[in-house]
């Protein structure tokens, strides 16, 4: 089941979200529920408290290439364990920041453990896009977005739009 997005501005994009402890068929539907979202949207990757959820979670795929197989990554609990000095600058986009795209720099490699979906403890390696994209999902999760690393001028000028176009669309639902 596709779930609604939650749009910059709003507090919940901004809380630290807590571990999960227990892998449970809810938080496995809750996956689910986030793949869907994330494919439909389209993008690459989904943080829980994007749908309200304000739990450790984070799914992505980053297959780009045309008929290639997807890779849907469902990560419980990720932490960044090693990164590379080497850094790579991305323009990056968000779900909850619609239209809206900057350059940010983070470590070109880093190292990853989580929890699958399974309970099953996993660490890889991911590089290029998928290092992008796994360490702006985890940002997610300590209530950090992507314009976060520009500067302030930059960022309120983005929320601002991002005020009008929330007003934008309660009118069009009222
Ligand atoms: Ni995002």
């Amino acid at each position: 089941m596709k779930r609604p997005i939650l749009l910059h501005p709003d507090p919940r994009l901004k809380k630290v979200c807590a571990p999960v402890d227990d892998i449970t068929d809810d938080l496995r539907a809750l996956a689910d529920d986030m793949l869907e979202t994330m494919y439909d949207a389209p993008g690459i990757g989904l943080a829980a408290p994007q749908v309200g959820v304000l739990g450790r979670l984070i799914v992505l795929d980053c297959v780009k290439e045309e008929g290639a197989a997807p890779r849907p990554l469902v990560m419980f609990n990720p932490q960044v364990v090693a990164a590379s000095d080497e850094r790579n600058v991305y323009e990056e986009g968000c779900l909850s920041i619609p239209d809206q795209y900057a350059d940010v720099e983070r470590p070109r490699v880093v190292d990853v453990e989580w929890m699958d979906r399974d309970g099953n403890a996993q660490r890889e390696t991911f590089d290029g896009l998928w290092a992008t994209c796994v360490q702006h999902e985890i940002d997610h999760l300590d209530g950090k977005l992507f314009i976060d690393y520009l500067k302030p001028l930059r960022r309120q000028m983005i929320t601002r739009k991002m005020v009008k176009l929330k007003k934008e669309r309660a009118r069009e639902k009222a």
